[in-house]
């Protein structure tokens, strides 16, 4: 199964209208529009306005609420995303997980949110260094991912994308070994191929790598089986190194 690939720009709570400007110009010559390449930039949401004219990169949000709409001060909805240009959404970051305590249970919602909005949820799981030394990895990413079956449908995944990022690799500099991600993007697929759900799209799911990725370790990354693209995040808050990973991909 050919599937594309999908580099996409995590800026975190970064960023800026210049950083803005400057991301688009470089993003003009870098995006080859006959590769196989696409390029996502979620930005913090007060950016997205600033993204104007023509473009060949789709923008995303690094969140959304679970709920349409309502008193619930401080958050933004998928129909609110949407309407600001967004055509994916971050769910569950390890971030949100972890400082926001959003159990995977919220995660589910928010992604079933996003499908039944028109947004394409980018799941993120992963494990902790603590889950890694102690042979949990498999264990805790089938839990993240069977929360989402819970209450997902098949419907629900045509969609989706997952993200796959070791905790321990965020941020730290320290990166899977290209041959510890592609053994861990092939239990995630074939996870998703056991199940009922998702076992028709488990050949075309996009799975991207996240943690530490940066030109010098893209290629690498990108060249095994079941990686399909990349989350970045302290790497694409430059345009020369995020076009670099770009070039990597290409
Ligand atoms: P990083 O972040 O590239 O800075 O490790 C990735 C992410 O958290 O999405």
């Amino acid at each position: 199964m050919s599937r594309t690939t999908l580099i996409a720009a995590n800026w975190k709570m970064n960023g800026d209208i210049s950083l803005v400007a400057s991301m688009s110009a470089a993003l003009k010559t870098a995006i080859n529009p006959n590769s196989r390449t696409q390029v996502l930039i979620c930005p913090p949401a007060t950016l997205l306005a600033g993204f104007t004219g023509d473009r060949k990169f789709a923008l995303g949000a690094q969140n959304l609420n679970e709920q349409a709409s309502g008193a619930y001060t401080g958050e933004l909805s998928a129909a609110m995303l949407k309407a600001s240009g967004c055509d994916y959404v971050l769910v569950g970051h390890s971030e949100r997980r972890e400082i926001y305590l959003e159990t995977s249970h919220i995660v589910s919602k928010k992604f079933i949110q996003a499908t039944r909005s028109g947004l394409r949820p980018i799941l993120c799981v992963g494990e902790k260094l603590a889950d890694r030394e102690s042979g949990a990895t498999k264990q805790v990413l089938a839990e993240q991912i069977d929360a989402v079956l819970e209450i997902s449908e098949p419907a629900d995944w045509q969609t989706a994308v997952i993200a796959y990022e070791p905790v321990w690799a965020i941020g730290t500099g320290k990166t899977a070994t290209p041959e510890m991600a592609q053994e861990t993007h092939e239990f995630l697929r074939s996870y998703l191929a056991s199940k009922a759900q998702t076992a028709n799209i488990a050949p075309s799911i996009q799975i991207l790598y996240g943690g530490s990725m940066k030109a010098a370790n893209a290629a690498e990354l990108l060249s095994q089986s079941d990686i399909d693209g990349g989350l970045v995040g302290g790497a694409s808050l430059d345009p020369e190194s995020f076009v670099a990973i770009i070039a990597a991909s290409q």
